[in-house]
């Protein structure tokens, strides 16, 4: 429930950091060395999409020399949500009791996963915020940012979803969390994905806390982020409010 103030957490169990990967050969060795330092205890998922420039075997390479390190390979491009919810599954299926969301292009620094994960010690779900106060962009086109701004607002608004942050990628979830927001629903597969078990997470009153970090745009490889994936993401989320408004109106909400 939503009451974070006196509810109990129990103790937090191992994390697992998921990160998904498609073409990523150029960071994924900086990424995965920096978890293992920040967090030494926390395990590693690569879901790797069967990248063509070879970075599921570079990870297989890590994997060999490091059993804190795990490989998925996936056969194709399907989406960061497919790939993520491949990747919860897993981890659940594994008994982890922390699941961590973490991009592989260092936008999301390992280093401030700490703070998350001291955060998630009092809540079902952290998310790291570039639009809180403290929460910040390094690098990033004012195009980019004006779409992201622009995302979250649109979500938040339509959704009700009193979140600065709906549509950032870097989060900590507790296992519980994720057994009880209907992840068997989820048909987002682009990055409305986040914005999709943000809202299941309030709705299913889940006490959301939003973290501030500082996104740092990649230096190296591209974004994956495309037309398609934008329009996803309008018409999932309009479809989602007009849905769930039409629903209370009719006193189903
Ligand atoms: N396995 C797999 N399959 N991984 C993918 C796919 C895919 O189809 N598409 C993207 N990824 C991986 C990338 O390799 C990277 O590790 C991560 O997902 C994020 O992809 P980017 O292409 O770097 O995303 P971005 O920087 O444009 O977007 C980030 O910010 C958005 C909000 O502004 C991500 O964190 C998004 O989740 C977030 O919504
Ligand atoms: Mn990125």
């Amino acid at each position: 429930m939503n009451d974070g103030g006196q509810r109990r957490y129990g103790p937090l169990g191992t994390a697992l950091v998921i990160i998904p990967t498609y073409n990523e050969a150029e960071n994924i060795k900086s990424i995965v060395g920096r978890v293992r330092s920040a967090v030494p205890e926390a395990h590693v998922l690569v879901a790797d999409d069967n990248s063509p420039d070879g970075t599921g075997k570079l990870a297989d390479e890590l994997a060999a020399d490091d059993d804190q390190i795990k490989v998925l390979h996936r056969k194709g491009k399907e989406g960061l949500g497919a790939a993520y919810l491949a990747g919860f599954r897993w981890g659940l299926d594994h008994g982890y009791g922390v699941l961590v969301e973490m991009d592989a292009d260092g936008s999301h620094q390992p280093e401030e996963l700490p703070r998350l994960l001291t955060a998630l010690k009092g809540a079902d779900l952290v998310l790291g915020s570039r639009w809180v106060p403290g929460g910040r962009v390094v690098n990033w086109p004012k195009s980019r940012e004006f779409l992201s701004r622009g995302g979250s607002t649109y979500s938040r608004l339509l959704l009700d979803v009193p979140l600065r942050d709906v549509t950032g990628g870097y989060r900590a979830f507790r296992r519980e969390t994720l057994e009880g927001l209907g992840m068997e629903e989820v048909a987002s597969q682009g990055y409305c994905f986040q914005v999709d078990l943000a809202w299941r997470a309030v709705k299913a009153g889940f006490h959301v806390v939003e973290v501030p970090i500082t996104f740092v745009e990649r230096e190296l490889g591209d974004s994956k982020m495309s037309r398609d994936i934008v329009a996803e993401a309008l018409w999932r989320v309009t479809s989602w409010g007009v849905g769930s408004r039409v629903g209370k109106v009719l006193g189903r909400g």
